[in-house]
């Protein structure tokens, strides 16, 4: 089984518990990673589009890896599917690269776990601020994983980045869906 990581943190220098998911990431056998602002920059149009299609291709599992800013996707993840879902290649007519593959989205947010409740001060779950990913997964054929998502992830202690860093593993060594 292949799993690519795909990596968006739009301040690397400013991160912790993405760049420690991203290092741990690159460790485990099957997994490859791709950073998108490592590779790319900020260029939004800057995509090698032949070499991130290959990649996607070649992987059962695609893992999204990413902080919430502003209950969103961040600027190049978003400019990433703009360019590399294309029509032709992701949807369309006879175009199916992605279907049957797993998603898998991996964050983190600042905010806690209650804060994303119904009760919580922005009335919205984990799940609802992550449609947009949910819903292209299904808009090209992908299977969509269950999230996991790390809360309280500003300042997280190193032995809070060791415990993500454990469940990450523990995630990329799952076996497929078989459903
Ligand atoms: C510009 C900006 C916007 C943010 N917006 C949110 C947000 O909407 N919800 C949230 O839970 N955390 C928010 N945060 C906190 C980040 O999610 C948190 O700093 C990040 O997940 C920690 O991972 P990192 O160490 O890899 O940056 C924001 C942080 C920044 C810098």
């Amino acid at each position: 089984m292949k799993t690519l990581v795909i990596v968006s943190h739009p301040y690397p220098e400013r991160s912790k518990a993405t760049k420690a998911l991203e290092e741990i990431a690159a460790t485990v056998p099957g997994v490859t990673v791709r950073n998108l602002e490592t590779l790319y920059g900020n260029n939004i149009n800057g995509f090698d589009l032949t070499a991130e299609q290959k990649a996607q291709e070649e992987a059962d599992r695609v893992v999204y890896l990413f902080p919430i800013h502003w209950f969103n996707l961040t600027p190049m993840l978003k400019a990433y599917l703009n360019e590399v879902w294309a029509y032709g290649w992701a949807f369309g007519p006879d175009a199916a690269a992605l279907k049957g593959k797993e998603m898998q989205v991996v964050t983190t947010a600042g905010a806690s776990k209650f804060t994303y409740s119904a009760e919580g001060l922005i009335k919205s779950s984990m799940e609802d601020v992550l449609t947009p990913m949910k819903a292209s997964a299904y808009y090209v054929g992908m299977k969509y994983n269950q999230p996991l998502a790390f809360h309280n992830a500003i300042g997280a202690s190193d032995e809070a980045i060791a415990e993500y860093q454990k469940a990450f593993v523990t995630l990329l060594n799952l076996p497929l869906a078989t459903a």
